[in-house]
């Protein structure tokens, strides 16, 4: 089972006809799942501060595609909405615990948020240098992208902490690292690597042996002995 297909596994969407908000949709991979499940929602709300949802989802009459600031209140009425997830958004906000707020004024009560992140600082890589591996994760989760205003490295362990101290019922934690063995462009494991060597980028030495663990890191996976991990973590939240 793959990431967006858990995380509506958790959403548990019992019965038909629901109203569902995925916060931060991106191109829509939850969006997708939540269609996709034995039980259909009258409405997925997809909001992001962009539209970048798929062009099939966009044309799904059960999509609402919906442009909004999560920093700011949630477009929805008090009690409108049955389910939330939300996924590798909380790091992005200015206030994590005033959105948890917001979703819990927006869920009728026994509504379900499913908040989840990856901890990006569990980066596991197959290398033939380990220290440096280390290094770059490092650097990987102290830099900020010149892309995002705010990044947190370290979301997923505290998506626990946001949760006690919201006003939510906390009803699990979840967490899973599934294991990748390519290292092709566009892997998930490419994907943080060209992150690590960006955040490398200001210092000319580490930078330069970024490069070669690059090289070293691609014959691996050539030879068919790499291995990529990384933990994310997800809370059950239930409006009480
Ligand atoms: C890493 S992507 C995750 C997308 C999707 N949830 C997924 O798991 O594939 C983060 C998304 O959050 C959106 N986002 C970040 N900050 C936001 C904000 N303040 N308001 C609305 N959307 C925001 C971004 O535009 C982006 O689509």
């Amino acid at each position: 089972m793959g990431r967006h297909e858990r995380l509506v596994d958790l959403a548990d969407v019992d019965s038909d006809g629901l109203v569902v908000a995925d916060l931060g949709c991106g191109t829509g991979r939850t969006v997708r799942r939540l269609l996709a499940g034995e039980h259909v929602p009258a409405t997925v709300h997809a909001v992001d501060q962009a539209v970048d949802l798929d062009d099939d989802l966009l044309a799904d009459p059960r999509v609402v595609s919906r442009v909004a600031d999560l920093d700011e209140p949630l477009p929805f009425a008090d009690a409108a909405v049955d389910r939330i997830v939300s996924m590798n958004v909380a790091e992005s906000l200015a206030d994590p615990a005033q959105f948890l707020r917001e979703c819990a004024r927006v869920l009728r009560p026994g509504g379900l948020a499913v908040i989840g992140h990856t901890d990006f600082d569990t980066a596991l890589f197959t290398s033939d240098d380990d220290a440096l591996t280390r290094l770059l994760v490092d650097r990987f989760v102290a830099v900020v992208p010149d892309w995002q205003v705010r990044a947190d490295g370290f979301m997923g362990r505290k998506l626990l902490w946001l949760a006690t101290d919201s006003p939510f019922e906390l009803l699990g934690v979840h967490s899973w690292a599934d294991a990748h063995r390519r290292f092709d462009e566009g892997s998930l494991a490419w994907k943080i690597a060209m992150g690590m060597v960006a955040a490398a980028a200001d210092d000319p030495d580490l930078s330069g042996r970024a490069a070669a663990w690059i090289g070293s890191v691609r014959r691996l996976a050539d030879e068919g002995r790499f291995l990529f991990a990384v933990t994310d973590v997800v809370v059950v939240l239930r409006r009480p």
